[in-house]
Parts: structure tokens; sequence; C-alpha cells
């Protein structure tokens, strides 16, 4: 588990340097005990102070992080200061021949007008490698983000609600709504890791007429025990079936209604318009019928007739669902047992799935517990206002009447009285507002309801307090659509993807295949099958993280499952491979704490460790960037230096390989590179457990 840093320690280790004191600025939150990267941070500043007398936290907001290496540890561009008079490329150079820093950073070149900084590969190894041994799970993360007042650690932590995956009861549980758990689960531990006190929240659809439909499917064709055994399957079989029954209920009332004016058209021919005077009138079609046809013809009206009546005496199955939904509406006790049945039980099998991918909810909530009264406070605010207005019975909000003209116009209220899905959200919306007091609430919901989601969002904004101010605290976060790889959107319609169930299933058959290929080490692995489901996992969620949020991508089983590439599987291996050569070397973690790291002079290895030095760092930018892809770019660039290493040759000796801890030439030697792993180890580990991975020490 995460220990705290000795900051002793680290202050002994700058005075052996010959630095006494970490600089610190009252109004630059730098966090040293966090990142070891802030430790240069406050020399840059102070440096730069120094020279060009910018103000302290100008320069920490100019000093920024590279995307390569080879750019430089920290870059300052010189025009971020904003400083009058001199010109940038001459002030470059300037800052680099005045900088002094000599224990911790080279003498700085100036490029340009950038400065680039390069720390010292020895203090910089012996600084970061004892952070992360001794941090371990907690290295990189930065728990003063989520506080009211980030400089006082004892203020309060700020209540951040994520609403995500969301799915519908016995509809089926679709890739978007795969998406939305994905990025939910990291968002809450993206803000759980910044201190912040996290709600994750499920807002189930398990309201509206779908029930009426699901109850009479399932007296048609439901079983108790298909229903036990696998709830949300079972549901959505019985739904799917009584909605073909419905539609083909009403293809049927269609035909007989267009044969019943086919016949009457023939029957009663159009009558023709009087001839214009002068001229011979046109005679109508004459319709000749035999004998036979006309029996025909009376034959067939009667029966259409009797189907008709039969049609309007018995209500349909829409009809029936309406009704049925009605009850559960006005509280009817045996309509509702149902639904809490249908309901209990898929959320126990939800539990199950969202355990597969390292998410649990801490509230199931759902359209049915949106109170009646708060929509009736709503729709009060709504009239009062002048914000909504009555339509043909039915009551709507016209956009373009309050400067929206793009949101076009939304129903709020059914002529018949009940709610609709905009209108449960408006008072969800302030009864979680009442409830939590959230200082930031995220909506995770699939770009296609982008439109909703803006409309929802503008209807609060027009209510006013407190209404207002609660939307002023939330946000929308959308994403792309996930399609087959021939492009087309997946649905369980068209056979393409029967359940998240079937395709975590899927895909952890297919890893559990790859790994019986290598039959030495799959008699290692002590639980093969779950092991393969981990790796499964990890295919899918890397997947997904690929890209940025908003792009859409197609979800290739063969791709994401390789272990070549930037996968899921790939990091597995990364990780799993150091948790073997950590098994071999058997190296206590003492001696990897007291190890000489100034022993680590490989290109290779010091390029890892500065990279390693970044991982707080790239936390906090995903902080800003709330993107996972920033993670995971990271990733596999470590995980590329890291594979550079175990190849690394002797530059006397081309044979030999000058960073394996199995031939290191001493035991000091071999202690420094065994901890050199092991905190890259650390890294990929905290990096993929925040990105909802489990990272496997096997496989
Ligand atoms: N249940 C909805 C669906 O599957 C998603 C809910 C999104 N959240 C919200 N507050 N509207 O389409």
């Amino acid at each position: 588990n995460g220990s705290t840093l000795n900051m002793e320690q680290i202050t002994a280790q700058l005075q052996n340097l010959g630095v006494s004191q970490i600089p610190t600025f009252p109004d630059v939150p730098l966090y040293p005990e966090n990142n070891p990267i802030d430790i240069y941070r406050a020399f840059i500043i102070e440096q730069v102070h120094n020279i060009t007398g910018a103000e302290p936290a100008v320069i920490n907001n100019a000093v920024a992080w590279t995307q390569d290496l080879k750019h430089g540890d920290l870059v300052l561009p010189v025009p971020a200061l904003r400083l009058k008079g001199k010109k940038p490329d001459e002030l470059a150079t300037e800052i680099a021949e005045k900088f002094e820093c000599a224990a911790l950073i080279e003498k700085p070149a100036a490029e340009k007008t950038f400065v680039r900084f390069f720390f010292k590969p020895g203090p910089l190894a012996n600084l970061t490698l004892k952070y992360v041994l001794q941090k371990k799970m907690q290295y990189g993360f930065n728990s003063h983000l989520g506080l009211e007042d980030p400089t006082k650690p004892d203020s309060r932590r700020k209540k951040m609600i994520v609403e995500y995956s969301s799915p519908n009861i016995a509809k089926e549980f679709h890739t978007g709504h795969l998406r939305s758990t994905i990025i939910g689960g990291f968002m809450i531990k993206l803000y759980d890791a910044a201190g912040w006190d996290t709600t994750s929240m499920n807002y189930l659809g398990d309201w509206g007429k779908q029930y009426g439909m699901l109850s009479q499917g399932f007296e048609k064709y439901g079983s108790e025990g298909e229903l036990k055994r696998d709830p949300i399957k079972h549901l959505n079989e019985v739904y799917v079936k009584i909605n073909q029954d419905n539609a083909a209920e009403q293809t049927e009332a269609k035909k007989l209604a267009e044969k019943k004016d086919g016949l009457e058209k023939v029957k009663n021919p159009p009558k023709v318009k009087k001839p214009a005077k002068g001229k011979e009138a046109e005679a109508a079609p004459e319709h000749k019928w035999s004998e036979e046809q006309e029996k025909e013809l009376q034959a067939a009206v009667k029966e259409l007739e009797v189907v008709q009546e039969e049609l309007v005496k018995r209500p349909s199955i829409d009809e029936k669902a309406r009704q049925f939904f009605k009850r559960m509406v006005d509280g009817d006790k045996e309509a509702l047992q149902y639904w809490q049945l249908f309901r209990d039980l898929s959320i126990d099998a939800y539990k199950k799935m969202y355990a597969r991918l390292n998410i649990a909810f801490d509230d199931y909530s759902g359209e049915s517990t949106v109170k009646v009264e708060d929509m009736e406070k709503a729709a009060q605010v709504l009239e009062t206002k002048g914000i909504s207005e009555d339509s043909k019975g039915a009551v709507i909000v016209d956009f373009a009447k309050h400067g929206a003209p793009k949101l076009g116009k939304t129903l709020i209220k059914k002529r018949d009285g009940t709610s609709l899905y905009l209108t449960r959200d408006v008072a969800a919306n302030y009864e979680r507002f009442e409830r939590y007091h959230f200082d930031k609430m995220i909506y995770v919901v699939a770009s296609q309801q982008d439109v909703h989601m803006a409309q929802f969002f503008k209807i609060l904004q027009l209510m006013g307090s407190p209404y207002s101010d609660a939307v002023a605290k939330c946000e929308h976060v959308t994403f792309g659509m996930v399609k087959d790889p021939k492009g087309q959107t997946m649905s369980t319609r068209k056979g393409t993807v029967v359940s998240l169930a079937d395709s975590l299933d899927a895909a952890k058959e297919f890893m559990h295949d790859v790994m019986r290929k290598n039959e030495d080490k799959y008699k290692q692995v002590e639980k093969p099958e779950a092991t393969a489901d981990t790796l499964a996992i990890s295919a899918i969620m890397v997947q997904d993280y690929a890209g940025k949020m908003v792009n859409g991508y197609s979800f290739d089983m063969d791709r994401m499952t390789s272990f070549e590439g930037d996968t899921g599987p790939y990091l597995q291996y990364s990780h799993a491979r150091i948790c073997s050569m950590e098994r071999k070397a058997d190296v206590p973690h003492a001696q990897l704490l007291a190890a000489d790291f100034g022993l680590i002079t490989a290109k290779e290895g010091v390029e890892l460790v500065r990279s390693l030095a970044q991982w707080p760092d790239v936390f906090l930018n995903t902080y800003k960037t709330r993107e996972p892809v920033t993670v995971l770019t990271y990733m596999f660039k470590m995980t590329h230096l890291l594979s550079s290493c175990y190849d690394a040759k002797d530059a006397g000796n081309r044979n030999a390989k000058t960073m394996s801890v199995m031939y290191a030439e001493s035991a000091e030697k071999r202690a420094s590179l065994m901890a050199l792993y092991d905190c890259a180890r650390q890294v990929l580990a905290n990096g993929m457990r925040l990105l909802g991975l489990t990272p496997v020490e096997r496989m």
C-alpha cells in the first residue's frame, strides 16, 4: 500500500547535493512531497524570477512539460512571461546564461525563444526513484486538488457526482452504455485520486410505458427460472418478442385498413366531374362484376367489418401497455410488483458485470425515483415564468422564444399528463442538488443525446435559482459511437452484439485461447479463467481509451486482444514481465531503497528515469484534459522506453546486456537496476489502476 514519503530523507539528499532549502512562493501551489518535478520547478521559478523579475505565478504557468524528452525535461517559452522591453530570443539567451542550479539541472540551452532544461541524471534518479519506492500506490496522485482551498490541507473536500452507465432495464445494454460505463468509471477514479469526495451514480431507465410492454411480454413468454438465471438477457428477449408482436399487430391492422380502403374504392368509384358545357360527358368507368366477383367482394367486406370491430373492442398491446404504466404511476401494488422484481434482479446482474470492470456504484437511482411533486414544482416554475406554453393540451417549450432557436421545441408534458424523460431529468437534477450539495456533477452520456442534454440544461438555466445554480455546476461529458469493424453501428436487433456480458465473455474466451498456447506459462497461472477475464477487460478498456472521447471507434476483437501494438494485453504483459523478474531476482525492498541510483548510467535507463519522473505531471495534465488518452499515451511511451532497457547493450561490450538484472556485475548494480524496474512496474500499475484495469502478476 501507499506510504508517505519521508521528506526529511529528500531534504537530506538535497543537502548532500549542496542544495539547502526548496524555495516556496505564497501564490504558487507546488507539491514537492508529491512530485519530484516540483522541486525543479521551485528552483527554476526562483532563478528566472531573479534574472527577469517576472512574477513567480506567471513563471509557474509558463513552464511546461515536453511531449518528447529530447526537447528537455521542462521548457520555458519566454514570450509566456509577458515581459515588456527585451526581445524574447535575447531574453532566452540571457536566462540560459545566467541560470545557475548546478546541483540538479544542466546548464540550460536557449533555442530561439525557448529555454530548455535538462535534469542531471544522477540526482534525478536518486530523487525520483525514492518517491516511487516510498509512495508506491500513491505515487503520482495529488489529493490536494479536490480541496476547497488546495493550499490548506485541512479545508473541505469538494463534492463530485458522476452519473454514468445508466442502462435501460429490459432494453439492450448497448455499446453506448458500455462506453459511458468505462469513461464514467475513469472519471470517478480520476477525481478520487485528486482528493474529491465522489459519488458514483447510476441513473437507470426504469420507468415508462416499456414496463407495460414488458409485463405483458413476461406473462406471455416469461419464465421465472430464466429470469433468475440471466435476468438481463431474458428480459431483453421477452421485450423483443412482445415488441415484435406489437409491430405485427400494427402491421396487420394497417393492412386490413388498406384492404378496406381498396375495396371501398372499387365498389364506389370516385365520381366523375361534371363535364364542361358543350362537351360530351365522359362516361364513368363502369364496373362490371361477374356474379362470383360480387360474392367475393361482399364476403371480404363482411370479414373486414368483423375484424375491425374486434380490433376496436380488444385493446392493442400498445394500449394495454399505456394502461399498465398508468397503474404503476398511480401506485397500483400489483402492477408495481413486476417492476420491482425486474428492477431488483437486473441490478444484481449489473453489479456482477460492473465488478468485472472494477466499478461499483454508490447510488442506483433511476427515472422511477424522481418524485411527482418535484416534477409538478418544476412545471409550476416553467409555467409562471412563461418558459413553457400550452400546445393542443400538451405542454411544450419553444426554445426559439428563449434565445436558443437551435434547440427547437420540446415536449414537457404529454396530453394525458404523464411525464417524459426530459421532465424527469429536470426534477432529478434538483433532487440531487438538494441532497448532495454537489460542487460539480458530470453526466456521461453518448453524443446521440447532445440535443437532449442541451435542452435539459437550458431549461434549468431559464428556470432561475436554485435550478440555475445547480446547472451551473453541471457538465455533459459526451462521447462518440462504437461501431463494428465494418463501420456499422452495433445493436442487438441486428445481432452484431448480444449483451455486454456476452461481449465480455467472448473476449475472455479469446484471451483464454491465447494463454493456453504457452503451456509452460499457462500451468503457472493460478486462476487462468480470472486472468483471461482481466486481460479481456483490459483489452476492451484500452481500445476505448485509445482516442479522444468525442471520437468514435470500431470494436475490433482481433486488434484489441493482440499482444503487439498499443493494446491492453501489451500493458499487462509489460507489468507481468517485471513481476516475473522480481520473483526471480528476489531483492528485498530495503535493498531497493538503499540502492545507489547513480549507477544507472546507460542512456536507456536514464530515459526511463526521466519518464518515471514525469508521471505526477501527467496525472496533473490528465486532471486538466480529463481524457483517458492522456494517461494511455504516456503509458505506451514509458513501456517502450522500458522495453529498450531490456535490450540495452554496453558500449564497450556489444554482447553484454548492460541493464540485465540477472547478469549485473555487482550486487549494488543489481539492486539499482531492480529498483528501477520495480519503479516502472509501480508507475504502470498506478496508471492502469487509474484507468480501471487490474494489473496482473502472471499471464
Ligand atoms: N437511460 C438513458 C439511455 O439509455 C441514458 C440516461 C442518461 N442520463 C440522463 N440523466 N439523461 O438512453
